[in-house]
């Protein structure tokens, strides 16, 4: 999400959707072994649609109830998968990790492309054994339409993260 002043509200609970190309960029770069996804933070279910056809998938958000940050181990997926409200997304890895950990399972989000620049993040990236990839989109994401229906001039660049126990040293990917 735009760290810049936009000039438009910032949305109820970040809900920010993702188009569905930006996961399907994400599908072929996914280790194996991936059991069923956690979508913990699903909202009204974009990145769902794209998962599921890959996944059986469970999807939750704090809209209906469920506080990702307060479930406790153990839980049924050996992958989580979202796009975390900006403001809350060091607490979602760190936590999703913990999550992750019993299971040998995998981590994937997607935040802005200099998230892990960062020095209060080096314990998620540069000193973290379970970072694996970064991917680093090279087109704009369009958030949402002006009322105009114009489209809103995207202002940042994102990348998806992903982390696994026991992963291969991190690398990065240019999509598309
Ligand atoms: C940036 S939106 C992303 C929605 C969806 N993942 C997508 O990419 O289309 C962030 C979502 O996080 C949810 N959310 C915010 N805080 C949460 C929490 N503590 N636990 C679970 N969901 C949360 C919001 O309700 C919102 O749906």
């Amino acid at each position: 999400m735009s760290q810049r002043n936009s000039g438009y509200e910032r949305k109820h609970n970040e809900l920010y959707e993702t188009p569905e190309w930006v996961t399907g960029l994400l599908i072929p770069h996914l280790p194996s072994g991936i059991r069923r996804v956690w979508e913990p933070a699903c909202g009204s279910g974009n990145m769902v649609k794209v998962l599921e056809d890959y996944f059986p998938v469970l999807a939750t958000d704090i809209s209906e109830g469920a506080d990702f940050l307060k479930v406790e181990l153990p839980v049924d997926a050996n992958a989580i998968i979202t796009n975390p409200p900006f403001s809350l997304a060091t607490e979602f890895i760190v936590h999703a990790l913990e999550l992750m950990k019993p299971v040998n399972g995998f981590v994937a989000m997607l935040q802005s492309v200099d998230f892990d620049s960062a020095k209060c993040r080096r314990h998620l990236f540069r000193n973290c054994p379970e970072f694996m990839t970064k991917i680093v989109l090279t087109k704009r994401i369009v958030w949402f339409e002006r009322e105009d229906g114009k489209k809103a001039a995207p202002s940042s660049n994102h990348a998806w993260y992903i982390w696994g126990q026991g992963g291969p040293p991190a690398m990065i990917v240019y999509e598309p």
